[in-house]
């Protein structure tokens, strides 16, 4: 590989209709395609979430919990096809931005043990980055040797490839500007935390010290814990709104962009 690559995950609230099953959010994925080509960033690799295509399915067959009886199969096989669905249009997406985007199917080369990855054969995204590729990967539905199968994130994902390739940094992309002193959802003096260090993050993640009040809920919280590793290995994270215009093109850039940055400290 040329250089260091950057990981770019996607929110799945982001490119899908959050409130519709199996509904896409066209436009915010033609643009995406369209600020990743402006941006010319390269290497590159994609990891993009479920939204209203994996989730769903996933939760009415309870594919986390792992494999209970045989009527869950068909659910495994409908959330990986789902999930194929969603990311056949985002490489398409790319395709048509003149970009050299492949799809990699995870669940094809990641097995899981208890929920968490345990084998990833990184050789194929290696080499198809090293090619020139910009490999796109999704949070899938994929076996698991304890469980029989269960849902690994796009995070969890994305952070494992960026220990296992030595990623500059990781983009992730979500439908809230970042970090929050409060939610503000309901706290209107909540105040975006742009710069943050682990050690500030340990104590609302249930560790020692921590200087700073952080408002990690619902899902941010499993986020950070997934981003938790990579930032100890000295791989810059940042979080940032990938529903305004203009913000991944800038992130892709180096250039400055509302956000939260999260360094190891
Ligand atoms: C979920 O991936 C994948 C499936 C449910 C199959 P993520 O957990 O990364 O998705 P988002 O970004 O939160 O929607």
């Amino acid at each position: 590989m040329r250089s260091k690559p950057i990981i770019l995950k996607l929110g799945g609230s982001v490119i899908t209709v959050k409130d519709k099953p199996l509904t896409p959010n066209m436009p915010a994925i033609r643009r995406l395609a369209r600020e990743i080509a402006e941006s010319q960033a390269s290497p590159l690799i994609i990891v993009h979430g479920g939204g209203s295509y994996g989730h769903p399915i996933a939760a009415e067959y309870k594919i986390k919990e792992g494999f209970k009886s045989k009527s869950q199969m068909a659910g495994f096989s409908k959330t990986h096809n789902a999930m194929i669905s969603l990311n056949m249009l985002v490489v398409e997406a790319l395709l048509d931005e003149g970009l050299p985007s492949i799809s990699l199917a995870p669940s094809s080369f990641i097995i899981a043990r208890r929920g968490r990855i345990q084998n990833l054969y990184v050789d194929v995204v290696e080499h198809s980055v090293g090619l020139g590729f910009i490999p796109v990967l999704y949070g899938d539905a994929v076996l698991d040797y304890d469980m029989g199968f269960t849902i690994l994130s796009g995070d969890q994902i994305a952070s494992r490839l960026a220990i296992d390739l030595a990623a500059e940094k990781i983009i992730v992309g979500v439908d809230v500007d970042g970090l929050y002193t409060a939610d503000p959802k309901v706290d209107r003096g909540a105040n975006l935390i742009t710069y943050v260090t682990v050690r500030d993050l340990e104590g609302i993640m249930g560790g020692v010290g921590g200087s700073k009040y952080i408002d990690v809920t619902g899902g941010m919280r499993g986020k950070i814990f997934e981003l938790i590793e990579p930032i100890m290995n000295g791989i810059e994270v940042l979080i940032l709104n990938a529903s305004k215009p203009g913000n991944v093109y800038r992130a892709l850039k180096g250039e400055e962009v509302i956000g939260t940055r999260i360094v190891r400290g």
